[in-house]
């Protein structure tokens, strides 16, 4: 059987999104049909709709989504009708070089639902991120569902990428030890992640940067102890100032552009660590005088996904949000209606929110 539900579709390179009916079908082998309850806007969302990750359009946008398992393939035990998940993007596969060396956090061959939905015509559409939660309901891999105790979906279903990413890029890939002096480059939805990181990890300084004093103003909230605006600054010299000098132990450059990385890269004290989380975009490139790559010693590490493992990382960042020790709720600047979305990109541009989530 197939299921009509409606969805957000970008139809085409740079075009509005659309909210269209989107035929589900019911879940088969080592699938799952989730009900979605909430999904936030990403900047990736963004990206896919302006074709900055390829060209298979249509897509069926949306992946930072909370839901409730509705069915699963006949062969999946992992899950039950009923579960409250979190979704993921990043199943991974037990099977490929990485996970046989017991590093399944860089599983090369993570793998998504293996039937298509499709617009109502017919056409398949592919989804976000493997997931595609801007809908009332979406079928994924079962292994894309994470069940965790049930809380706020607005906020859960964040940490199902951007938040993620930022807590894992400081608490997985740097790792922030605590004592550690560490700066973040950008304060959107990620960075702000990544300073609430670094404050559970026990920084004892750290230093918030961005472009936008709004930015800055929030990220205070979420443990920064210093602010440096860039457009009126130089970081690397505001930085240095800050730390008797020497630069920061770990700088995450949580925007993704060649002047980020390099400010990153001259903002961290010797043997420091550089972690990209920012997604660059294609062509960009960067110059690094190689004696200061060596000189300089530490480490350059990028950070995919938070390096995180759902199965170990949700359960646990959802347990310290109902002990009042992450703050969810404060990432959630609004919660908007599915035919909101193109609106929300809008705000995301003009810097004024965190996250937009549509609940269903
Ligand atoms: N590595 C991963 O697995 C992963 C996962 C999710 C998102 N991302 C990426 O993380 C990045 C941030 O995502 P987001 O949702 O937080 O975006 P966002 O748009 O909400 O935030 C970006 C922030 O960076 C600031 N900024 C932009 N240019 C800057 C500059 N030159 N210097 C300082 N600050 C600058 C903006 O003012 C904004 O506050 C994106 O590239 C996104 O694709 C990566
Ligand atoms: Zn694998
Ligand atoms: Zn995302």
């Amino acid at each position: 059987m197939t299921q009509e539900v409606r969805g957000v579709v970008a139809r085409r390179k740079d075009a509005p999104v659309s909210v269209e009916t989107v035929l589900v079908p019911d879940p088969g082998p080592g699938e799952a049909l989730v009900k979605v309850l909430a999904c936030g806007v990403c900047h990736t969302d963004l990206h896919y709709r302006q074709g900055a990750i390829g060209d298979d359009f249509p897509f069926l946008l949306g992946h930072e989504a909370a839901g409730v398992v509705e069915a699963v393939g006949e062969d999946v035990s992992d899950v039950a009708p009923g579960d409250f998940v979190i979704l993921n993007w990043r199943a991974v596969c037990g099977r490929c070089r990485a996970c046989r060396r017991g590093q399944p956090w860089y599983c090369f061959d993570t793998h998504n639902a293996t039937q298509k939905m499709r617009l109502a015509d017919g056409t398949p559409l592919a989804p976000a991120l493997g997931i595609g939660a801007f809908a009332e309901k979406t079928l994924v891999a079962a292994g894309q569902c994470t069940k965790v105790p049930e809380v706020r979906p607005e906020a859960a279903g964040l940490l199902g990428c951007g938040l993620m990413a930022g807590l894992g890029a400081a608490l997985n890939t740097a790792p922030v030890t605590r004592g550690q002096s560490v700066a973040v480059i950008g304060c959107g939805g990620v960075g702000d992640a990544a300073i609430a990181g670094a404050h559970l990890a026990g920084a004892s300084r750290i230093i918030a940067v961005d472009l936008d004093d709004r930015k800055l103003e929030l990220a205070r909230t979420f443990g920064a102890t210093h602010t440096v605006n860039s457009r009126t600054s130089d970081p690397v010299a505001e930085i240095r100032a800050l730390t008797g000098g020497f630069g920061v132990d770990v700088v995450i450059d949580a925007v993704g552009r060649p002047e980020t990385y390099r400010q990153a890269f001259e903002a961290r004290d010797l043997a420091g660590t550089v972690v990209l989380v920012g997604v660059p975009a294609p062509g960009m490139t960067v110059q690094l005088p190689l004696l200061d790559v060596f000189g300089r010693g530490g480490a350059l590490k990028s950070s995919w996904y938070g390096d995180c493992l759902p199965s170990r990382d949700f359960p646990m960042l959802v347990d310290l949000y109902r002990q009042g020790r992450l703050d969810l709720d404060s990432f959630v600047t609004e919660t908007i209606a599915v035919d909101e979305v193109e609106k929300a990109f809008t705000k995301m541009h003009a810097g004024e929110v965190l996250r937009s989530v549509v609940v269903f």
